[in-house]
């Protein structure tokens, strides 16, 4: 590569970028894989490197932008061309009649509607110049936005070169929303690294397009689709037809196929697209909340005009929430393992969406004062895309006569320390880590789990028996325990007992980088605790780290290096892992030889239950031989190692996209 010449190097950089964002658009627009994760990255790299070393040929809209890395301190404000408008809301078929008859009425005949979904996320304009992406702004006040370009370009259903003859000038607005997996699986990091749990996908797609630093919000995965084109020279007659120009051009529009949009020319038609979704939004892997029907054609739409606020040719139908009405009888705070608190609303059971309803969570102080909470308030409880309902709004009118308003504890309400709320920050803290019941279970917890020290023969319950009776105040402790003090707990037989001490025993084997995770620093899960281990090898090394050297690492900022210091400066923790140390735990890193190539280029999934290796064993050599691990099975996975008991949505999704499902004895037999 040293030898290329400049013209050269234009043309393969040229070449490669549409390459690259040939493949893009085919994985996340078309939903075609045609190469591995492997081939891209490659690609990628390729690329990457071309354009460092021939900086005058790297485009602002290169497929290299999507990793993102611009770090942004203020979004500029933009004023939009247009208003942005919204749209007014109906919740029965008698205004949707209505509506119908208004706009018929104003274009003086029948006229033909298009129902899309709506998509429940933040709205965003995007505009681009001669093919190329040139700014993307948020709604703000419907006059004058903020410009998001640098988040905005991570999001890989949103084209950076448009394709197909596009018109010069042109404006497209959508809606970018958070995927309900990539939703539950960014809580559940959050999770992981003791943190408080993000409420609803549609306020964190909405935080993360103002997340600062773009390589962050690269990594959520937040998608797109797109639902009203502006632009003078598309001679465009309908907006069903403006959506297909826009799917050439290479945006995310509604699938046909899947019924996403319909073509309606009566009320009845469009109930029935209202009644067809009512239930199946439930099955999307994306929230909406609701309906949105439009005049298809865009002369008559400009014809019947619009109000200050919204269009006269288009209306949402709302879908009720799932959502009951029922007693607060009390508020309990939980205390998770890193002391962060988390008020919890206990309520009169009452039925939603086919479950009882006990529990609702509260998240912070600021959201229990902005409902305003009294105890024995009438509190509406909804279900969205969370297992654990919300209590969105309180029935004033049936507040009782000298109802008692919710108050945040002041202490801790386990060992009675004083709480304390950093600034700037939404979650209470109890500081008193190391002598806090519930903080030492939470992190005794934390690393017997499965990702961490995965400790076969204790659960939670375990745990509970243990440091209540005084056996153990710490994870360390687990490597004390002796036989005949466990046989005299209650429902400890034999078997029992050698199970949890043969799981302890054999928990001394576990990488470094895992038991680094399992030591439950704050802020570092299993990616970072992988970073670190790799960067500095051993545990020694990572502990004596100041933080210059931490924050060169990758992915390691501010946040997390002042944790990792923290952490370690605890005389407490200090003295634990020198015990880890002496009863034998991994403190340095195994740095494992490729065994072979044999999976070079491959995405492997594994799941359910193996017999002749373990599942971390299974990835562990998926990796050793040069594949990379799948955590989902998606159109990239090139195998499915089948074991027992696998979950049937996995095994009916991997039929769906036709992927190899191999059995343990054939994935051995590959790599032999
Ligand atoms: S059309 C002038 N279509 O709902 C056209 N909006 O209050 C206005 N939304 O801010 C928008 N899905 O962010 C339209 N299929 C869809 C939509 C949709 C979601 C959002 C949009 C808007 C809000 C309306």
């Amino acid at each position: 590569m040293q030898n290329v010449d400049e013209k050269t190097a234009q043309q393969e950089i040229e070449s490669l970028s549409n390459l690259i964002s040939d493949y893009n658009h085919k994985y996340y627009v078309l939903n075609i894989s045609e190469v591995s994760d492997y081939e891209f990255d490659m690609l990628l790299e390729k690329l990457q490197k071309l354009e460092e070393q021939f900086p005058q040929f790297a485009s602002d809209n290169s497929p290299t932008k999507r990793v993102g890395g611009d770090v942004t301190d203020k979004f500029p404000k933009v004023k939009h061309a247009s208003r942005m408008l919204s749209l007014s809301n109906s919740y029965n078929k008698e205004e949707i009649s209505e509506f119908c008859r208004r706009a018929e009425e104003l274009a003086g005949r029948q006229l033909e509607y298009i129902c899309e979904l709506k998509y429940d996320g933040v709205a965003i304009s995007v505009v681009y110049e001669n093919g190329e992406f040139v700014r993307a702004v948020t709604r703000g006040d419907g006059e004058t936005g903020e410009d998001v370009s640098a988040n905005v370009k991570t999001i890989k259903s949103i084209p950076l070169k448009l394709r197909n003859n596009p018109p010069a000038h042109l404006e497209v607005r959508g809606e970018i929303f958070f995927p309900l997996d990539k939703f539950k699986a960014l809580n559940k990091e959050r999770e992981d690294i003791g943190e408080p749990l993000y409420a609803n996908p549609r306020n964190t797609a909405s935080g993360t397009l103002k997340l600062q630093d773009s390589a962050v919000v690269a990594k959520r995965s937040l998608d797109s689709y797109l639902y009203y084109v502006i632009s003078d020279e598309a001679d465009i007659a309908k907006h069903s037809d403006r959506l297909e120009y826009a799917s050439k051009w290479g945006f995310k529009t509604p699938s046909k196929e899947k019924n996403m949009v319909g073509i309606c020319s009566s009320i009845n038609d469009i109930m029935d697209f209202i009644s067809y979704w009512e239930d199946r939004r439930l099955d999307l892997p994306f929230e909406i909340d609701g309906i949105v029907i439009k005049v298809n054609d865009i002369n008559i739409q400009e014809e019947i005009g619009y109000t200050a606020k919204s269009p006269r040719w288009a209306i949402a139908y709302k879908y009720k929430a799932l959502a009951a009405s029922t007693i607060l009888e009390s508020v309990s705070y939980q205390v998770g393992r890193t002391g962060a608190i988390t008020p919890v609303a206990n309520l009169k059971p009452v039925l939603l969406a086919g479950t009882t309803v006990k529990r609702a969570s509260l998240h912070n102080q600021d959201q229990i004062e902005k409902l305003d909470l009294h105890i024995g308030d009438s509190v509406l409880v909804e279900k969205g895309g969370e297992i654990i309902p919300k209590i969105t709004g309180v029935e004033l009118d049936k507040r009782p006569m000298g109802a008692v308003k919710v108050e945040f504890i002041t202490r801790c309400p386990d060992c009675d320390s004083v709480l304390e709320r950093a600034e700037g920050e939404a979650q209470h803290f109890c500081n008193n880590d190391a002598f806090c019941p519930p903080q030492i279970k939470g992190k005794i917890d934390h690393f017997i789990s499965r990702k961490a020290m995965n400790i076969d023969g204790i659960g939670t319950e375990t745990i509970d028996v243990l440091v209540d009776k005084g056996l153990i105040s710490n994870y360390a402790d687990l490597y004390t325990l002796k036989k005949e003090d466990l046989l005299e707990l209650d429902r400890m037989a034999e078997k029992s007992v050698n199970n949890l001490l043969d799981g302890v025993e054999a928990s001394k084997q576990i990488p470094f980088e895992r038991v680094l995770f399992a030591i439950g620093i704050r802020y570092v899960g299993e990616t970072v605790a992988k970073k670190l281990a790799k960067h500095f090898k051993n545990m020694d090394a990572v502990r004596n780290a100041d933080f210059e050297t931490l924050i060169t690492v990758d992915e390691i900022g501010d946040k997390i290096a002042e944790s990792i210091m923290h952490y370690f400066q605890q005389e407490e923790h200090q003295s634990i892992v020198d015990r880890l140390r002496e009863y034998g735990l991994q403190m340095e890193i195994v740095e494992q030889a490729l065994q072979s190539n044999v999976l070079d280029g491959l995405t492997i999934v594994v799941s359910g239950v193996f017999h002749k290796v373990s599942r971390n064993e299974l990835k562990a050599l998926i990796e050793g031989n040069g594949g990379k691990v799948g955590s989902s099975v998606s159109s990239k996975t090139d195998y499915l190692v089948r074991g027992d008991n696998m979950g049937p949505s996995k095994l009916k999704k991997a039929e769906d996209l036709g992927i190899k499902m191999i059995t343990e004895d054939e994935f051995l037999e590959m790599i032999a």
